[in-house]
């Protein structure tokens, strides 16, 4: 099953041969805090957060195409609710290092979606940042990190992060980031949902429940930082937390369920993925984590339920000739 959407008319045996394919692999996050300060002017919201990839991934590869020409086929879980392509952050991120440093570059995406659609974990950022990264190599441009990373604060909060991959503190509105060495491997167990949710409604429930001049600075919660350096997955269980589930829960009261679910078999903690409905439960090792899976897939909660890790890196899986 998949959603092929051309911009271009022009067909694929235009494009010059010979040249490399970049194929580059995106993990999802979750936020290890999400700590929300109140509405900022300009409808953003401060924030003090630790994001963390997990090893679900997308798979981009970038491939030549006729000048001026960016298109982009989808494939894979949720494929058919990704939006058209001209609303697609992948398209708009190459359009935009297109436009900044060689505008009349082209490039073919292909997207293979295993990271959830609309499912609070940074897919449609992670897609974004493959995209930045794919073409730089593809078009031979080199620009270097801090200059992906300016051009990705312009395509979305979460851009920058799945730039970096692994563990960050992010401040401002997620853009400004410092990057956190993590030597340990955390298990996770996430539980997706057939149904996705918006992040600009999760925020303005936040505004409702929440009066601005009610909401303090944003600051990361004490001992997280500690309990990632030492590897203890029982600390950490105690200091992670989302601002973000109040009003996500009061959006779409099943997550609440989902949520207790996990707490009822055991899980260390049970947090919402970012601004949902993705909900990740933190297992002891990595055989706690299998048995709260099988529980899980016996309860049927959930639409689909994944083991995974965290930290988890970027990988640039292949790079070839095309
Ligand atoms: O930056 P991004 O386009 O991903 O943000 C989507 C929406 O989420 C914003 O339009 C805003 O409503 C909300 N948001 C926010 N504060 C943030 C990040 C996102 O209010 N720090």
């Amino acid at each position: 099953m998949g959603e092929q959407v051309e911009q271009s008319g022009r067909a694929a045996d235009e494009r010059v041969p010979g040249e490399r394919t970049v194929r580059v692999r995106v993990p999802g996050k979750i936020n290890l805090a999400l700590c929300v300060g109140p509405r900022r002017p300009d409808g953003f919201h401060d924030l003090a957060t630790v994001f963390q990839s997990v090893s679900l991934f997308d798979e981009l590869t970038a491939s030549p195409a006729p000048a001026a020409t960016i298109t982009v086929e989808v494939h894979g879980v949720g494929a058919e609710l990704v939006g058209p392509s001209e609303d697609n952050l992948a398209v708009r991120a190459a359009a935009l290092l297109a436009a900044t440093y060689v505008p009349h570059a082209g490039a073919h995406l292909r997207i293979d979606k295993g990271i959830p659609v609309a499912g609070g974990m940074a897919g449609g950022s992670a897609d974004a940042a493959a995209a930045l990264l794919a073409c730089d190599r593809l078009w031979g441009l080199d620009v270097g990190t801090d200059a992906l990373l300016e051009l990705a604060a312009q395509l979305g909060s979460d851009v920058p992060f799945t730039v970096l991959g692994g563990t960050a503190v992010g401040h401002g509105r997620g853009e400004r980031l410092e990057p956190v060495e993590v030597g340990h491997t955390f298990h996770w167990v996430l539980v997706t949902s057939g149904q996705g949710l918006s992040t600009p409604a999760v925020f303005r429930r936040f505004d409702e429940l929440h009066p601005p001049q009610t909401v303090p600075e944003p600051r990361v919660p004490d001992g997280l930082l500690e309990a990632l350096a030492a590897g203890d997955p029982y600390a950490l269980a105690s200091t992670v937390r989302n601002d973000l589930a109040e009003p996500a829960l009061d959006l779409r009261p099943d997550l609440a369920d989902t949520l207790a679910t996990g707490a009822e078999l055991s899980a260390l903690a049970a947090l919402l993925s970012g601004s949902g409905p993705t909900c990740a439960f933190l297992a002891a090792d990595e055989a706690h984590a299998r048995q709260l899976a099988v529980a899980f897939t016996e309860r049927a909660v959930g639409r689909d339920v994944h083991v995974v890790t965290a930290p988890a890196s970027i990988g640039v899986a292949h790079a070839g000739r095309g």
